[in-house]
Parts: structure tokens; sequence; C-alpha cells
């Protein structure tokens, strides 16, 4: 078959070798191989004290949920170049002061290189042992001879095991690798930290096809172009997904930002229409963002719309909105949306900001800038409660906005500063009231 039956992909097909018999599952020992399998009472399984532990490196642990969880498989994607072996350099480094020895396996890079980078990064870790190795089986025996307390692969792609034929980085080796870590991991409790590419080809034989084994699964986002790089926790077995860690690279390694807000308002243009700053929710953490549009005559019949960072869809959707409920005529218009600082958003609340930032640009008339916006849009053009207000509009107020339009059933119950004027809304027609 060239086409995939399931995704409708052409040559998206590759071989995968039979599952091994059931004899040689036993003799492998299934995931636990060290307890004897048989059911267990619920009530006599102990519960896990909370063992999680911290690296230190402040945003880090945010996305991991609070620290690292012994025994747990954790994947780190992202593009080549955007700093994941810098990353888990830092966290090796880190965790050999907390864990003991640390074994770093590189398929990629040779151990010199590896410790140039150390060097600019300027760690002295003690017990940190680097292998450049790509056998899997060999990497296992080294593995039983030191006993590390902490396993970084860079990266999964390039470790192949002598059990399949296929080559290094397609997808039944990636899947046995990542499955062989699965149980090393649970076996011994140690945590696995795997590197992997994101390739050009998008998820083949990339981080995609490990997301289901892993326990946690953390990407790089955004663009190579900004000094910034954002974390994102994609699924966390152990704590919440969708929780963000925002760094900086810098000469000397990644270093944790704490005012997120601040770095992505840094360069707003003041008093331009189009430009409107709405408050997000990124996992636990408020986020304040500038949402711009630029809303352009079409030279042709049919409008463009172009987004960076929402969803094209979404936008579609709002100005149809906005053209029937409010007799706003864009939708023959080309319309670019565009989330400043390359951060990608995709929760209903920033509805609201996209509204405000195509009705500002529309208008040619710019919002007034220390006033802030979120809350969900409706199709009748209603404004629907979103959740964690009153963290939202204190993150406005700490970032020195003095008005903030909410929707109007957040108001019960609300807290928040005397500093900060909040409004009310219904609709999406009041809302723009209250912004222009
Ligand atoms: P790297 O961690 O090698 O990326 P990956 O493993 O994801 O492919 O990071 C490579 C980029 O990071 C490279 O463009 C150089 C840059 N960098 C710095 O800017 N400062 C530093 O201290 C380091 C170590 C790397
Ligand atoms: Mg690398």
């Amino acid at each position: 078959m060239g086409k995939c039956p399931d995704c409708g992909e052409w040559n998206m097909l590759v071989e995968e070798r039979s599952a091994p018999s059931r004899a040689d599952l036993a003799t492998r020992g299934g995931l636990f191989r060290r307890r004897e399998v048989s059911p267990l009472a619920y009530q006599d399984i102990e519960s896990q004290t909370e063992a999680r532990q911290p690296t230190g490196i402040e945003e880090f642990d945010r996305v991991l949920g609070g620290g690292i969880v012994p025994g747990s498989l954790i994947l780190i994607g992202g593009e080549p170049g955007c700093g994941k072996s810098t990353l888990l350099l830092q966290v090796s480094d880190k965790l050999t002061g907390t864990y003991g020895k640390v074994l770093y396996i590189s398929g990629e890079e040779s151990e010199r290189q590896i410790k140039l980078r150390g060097e600019r990064l300027g760690i002295k870790p003690q017990e940190l042992y680097l292998l450049p190795e790509t056998c899997l089986e060999r990497i296992f025996e080294q593995v039983d001879r030191l006993d590390p307390q902490a396993i970084v692969v860079d990266s999964v792609q390039t470790v192949f095991s002598m059990k399949l034929e296929s080559a290094p980085g397609s997808v039944s080796q990636v899947r046995e690798v990542a499955g062989q870590f699965l149980m090393l991991a649970k076996n011994r409790t140690v945590p696995v930290f795997l590197i992997g590419h994101v390739t050009k080809e998008g998820a083949i034989a990339g981080p995609k096809a490990l997301e289901h084994i892993v326990d946690t699964v953390l990407y790089f986002e955004g663009e190579r172009h900004h000094n910034h790089r954002i974390i994102r926790a994609v699924k966390n077995r152990f704590g919440a997904a969708n929780e963000l860690g925002i760094f900086e690279m810098t000469g000397h390694g990644l270093e944790p930002v704490l005012n997120a807000s601040g770095l992505f308002l840094n360069e707003r243009p003041i008093g331009v229409p189009g430009s409107v700053v709405t408050a997000c929710m990124e996992g636990t953490r408020p986020l304040m963002v500038e949402l711009q549009a630029l809303v352009a005559s079409s030279k042709y019949g049919t409008g463009r719309r172009m987004t960076q960072g929402v969803d094209t869809n979404r936008v579609s959707l709002l100005m149809a909105m906005l053209e029937k409920r409010l007799g706003m005529d864009v939708l023959g218009d080309d319309v670019f949306v565009n989330v400043a600082g390359g951060i990608s958003i995709d929760e209903p609340a920033a509805d609201l900001g996209i509204v405000a930032a195509i009705a500002s640009s529309f208008r040619n008339i710019p919002v007034d800038e220390r006033s802030a916006v979120f809350g969900e849009v409706g199709l009748a053009g209603e404004v629907r409660a979103t959740n964690q207000a009153s963290v939202r509009v204190r993150e406005a107020y700490a970032m020195g906005f003095r008005r903030c339009v909410i929707p109007q059933g957040n108001l019960i119950g609300l807290e928040y500063d005397d500093g900060i004027e909040v409004i009310g809304v219904r609709n999406v027609s009041d809302a723009l009231d209250a912004m222009f």
C-alpha cells in the first residue's frame, strides 16, 4: 500500500518487525520484572511519598510540575539547534549535585564537543559521565556497570537496538529504544531524559511517535530567531500539562526568565492601531501577550487570512461574527493576526483580544495602551466567562495595566486590586465600546 488508510497520507508506511513471541517476552520479564506479577489489592498498595526532586533550574522545574519524579521517562522534543543539548547538560550538572552519578549518552557529539559546551556554560560537574555510544544493548551494559542515578539520551533517533534490522531513527527503532528505556527507568527508579529531534518531515519517527510511551513530553516552541526559548509540557503524568517554562539563550547557556509577561510586552508599539494586550493562562501561569492585527483591503475579490500563534479557523470565525453581528465589513479584506514574541495561544479567552485587535486595525483607532482584555466570544457575539479571572486581572495590574475589560460573568467573586478599573461586558459590542 502506498497510501495510509488511516491518515490518508502517501509514503508513510514503514516496515515494523512482528512482536517477539511470548516466550521471548517472558525472558525479558515485562515492565516490572523485579516484582512477582500477581493481582494486588488496591488498599495494600503503598502510596508513594512525594519524592519530587527539584533541579534548581526554576523554569525547568515548573514545566515538570515541581521537579523530577524518580523513575520517570521524560521526552524533550524540538527542532535542531533550539537548545536541547544545552538545557540537558545544564540539568545534568545540577543533578550530579542532588542525585549523584549522571550518565549522558551522546550519539551526536563527541565527548570533547560536549566538554567544550560545558566549558562555555561554566559548569564543573563532579560525577557526570559521558558515553558516546549508539547501540542500545551496549548502553545497557554500561548502565549496569556504572549504576547512574539519572540518564540523558541525546538523541533517541541515533540509538538503535541490535534486535531490529531497520535503520536507526526509523519508527520501529525509536519505539523499541523508548520502550526499553521506559523499562529501565521503572526498574531502576532513575529518571531518564530522551532528546528527540522534530524532523523536517514532521511527525515521522520524531517525538510524536513516542508521546504515548513516555511519562512526560516537553517541547521547545516558537522561533529560533528569538533569543528566548519556550518549553511547553504537552503531556505530564505527574503534573499539569500545558505548563510553560521560559528561558533566554545567552552566551553561557539558557537562563530562566522570571518576568515572562515583561518579556512579551517589551517591544510593544504604543498608540498603534491593531495592537491589543490580552491576559492568557499558560498552565498555572498568567501571561500578558500582545496580539497584533492588520486589516488591509484586498487587491483581489477574496480576502486572505494569515495568522501566527493563533488558530486561523478561530480568526475566520471571529471575523464572520464581527461582520454579521456588528456590521463590520471585514470578510473581503486581507487580515493578518500575529502573537508578538513567537508564542502560540490556544485558549478561547484570547478571543476578545483578537476581536479588539481586528476592530482596532479596521477602524484605524489605537486601543488605550493601559487597557487589557480577555474573554471567550461566542457566535452570537456574546462574551463568555473564562477560568482564573482573578489571576489574570492581578497579572494585568502587576504589569502596569490600569483598566481591564472582562466578561460580565467573571465579576462575581472577582478579587483584584483597587488600582485597576474592571469593566464587565456581556457582548462584543459593549466590549468594543469600552475599549475605544
Ligand atoms: P544545542 O543545545 O546544541 O541545540 P540542540 O541540541 O537542540 O540541537 O544549541 C545550539 C544553539 O545554541 C547554537 O545555535 C548555539 C546556541 N548556544 C548559545 O547561544 N549559547 C550557549 O551557551 C550554548 C551552549 C549554545
Ligand atoms: Mg543536540
